[in-house]
C-alpha cells in the first residue's frame, strides 16, 4: 500500500516535469521576453506594438521588428511611433541587434547603460525624445557603432570620449542644454 502510494507520487512528479518542460520549450525565447518587457513599460496610443505577443515562438513576425537568418533580432524600427515611457534595459539582451531606431517619440528616463552590451550595434537613433540623465561612458565601447544621434533630448553631464565616440561630432549631441564636453565646445 505504502509503496503503491510512493509510486503514484513518483509518477505525478514525472508528469509535472514533462508538462513544464514542454511548456518552456514552446514558450521561452529570451528576445521575446526582452521586447515584451519594453512593451509593458511604454504607452502605445496608436497600437503599433499590438502584434507583439508574449506567447510567440520568436519576435520575427512582429511589426517593426526585423530578424536575421538565425531568427535573432537585427533591427528595431520604432521611430515616430508615438510611444512614451522608458527604454528598457532588457534591450541590452538583443545580442544580434545592429540597428536601433527610437527617434521622434516621447521617451523619458535614462539611456540604459545596458545598451553597451550590444556589441553588433551599428546605428543608434534616439534623437527628438525627452531622455535625461548622463550618457554612460560604457557606450563608447560599442566599437561597431557608425551612426549615433542623441540630439534634441534633455541629456546632461559630460559627453564621454574615446572608443567609438571619437567618430562622432557635435551633430550627434546638439539640442541637449545640460551636456558639456570638448566635442560640443562647452567646458564642463
Ligand atoms: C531636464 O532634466 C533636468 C534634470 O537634468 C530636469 O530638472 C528638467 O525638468 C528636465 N526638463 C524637461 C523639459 O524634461
Ligand atoms: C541628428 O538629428 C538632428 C535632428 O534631431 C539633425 O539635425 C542632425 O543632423 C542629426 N545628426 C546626425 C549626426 O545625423
Amino acid at each position: 500500500m505504502e509503496s503503491g502510494l510512493r509510486g503514484m507520487v513518483v509518477w505525478f512528479v514525472v508528469a509535472l516535469l514533462l508538462i513544464s518542460s514542454s511548456v518552456s520549450a514552446q514558450g521561452f525565447n529570451s528576445e521575446v521576453d526582452a521586447l515584451i518587457a519594453f512593451k509593458r513599460g511604454v504607452r502605445d496610443p496608436d497600437g503599433r506594438l499590438d502584434s507583439w505577443d508574449a506567447t510567440s515562438v520568436d519576435p520575427c513576425t512582429w511589426f517593426l521588428v526585423t530578424c536575421d537568418s538565425n531568427n535573432r533580432v537585427q533591427r528595431l524600427s520604432l521611430g515616430r511611433t508615438g510611444i512614451s515611457g522608458t527604454i528598457s534595459p532588457t534591450f541590452g539582451q538583443l545580442s544580434s541587434l545592429q540597428y536601433l531606431d527610437l527617434m521622434g517619440n516621447k521617451l523619458t528616463g535614462r539611456i540604459p547603460p545596458e545598451l553597451a552590451r550590444l556589441s553588433n550595434l551599428v546605428a543608434l537613433h534616439l534623437m527628438q525624445n525627452e531622455l535625461s540623465g548622463p550618457i554612460a561612458p560604457q557606450l563608447t565601447r560599442l566599437w561597431k557603432l557608425q551612426f549615433l544621434n542623441l540630439s534634441n533630448n534633455n541629456l546632461s553631464g559630460r559627453i564621454p570620449t574615446g572608443g567609438s565616440f571619437s567618430r562622432f561630432s557635435s551633430d550627434s549631441f546638439q539640442g541637449n542644454p545640460g551636456l558639456c564636453g570638448a566635442v560640443i565646445r562647452k567646458p564642463c
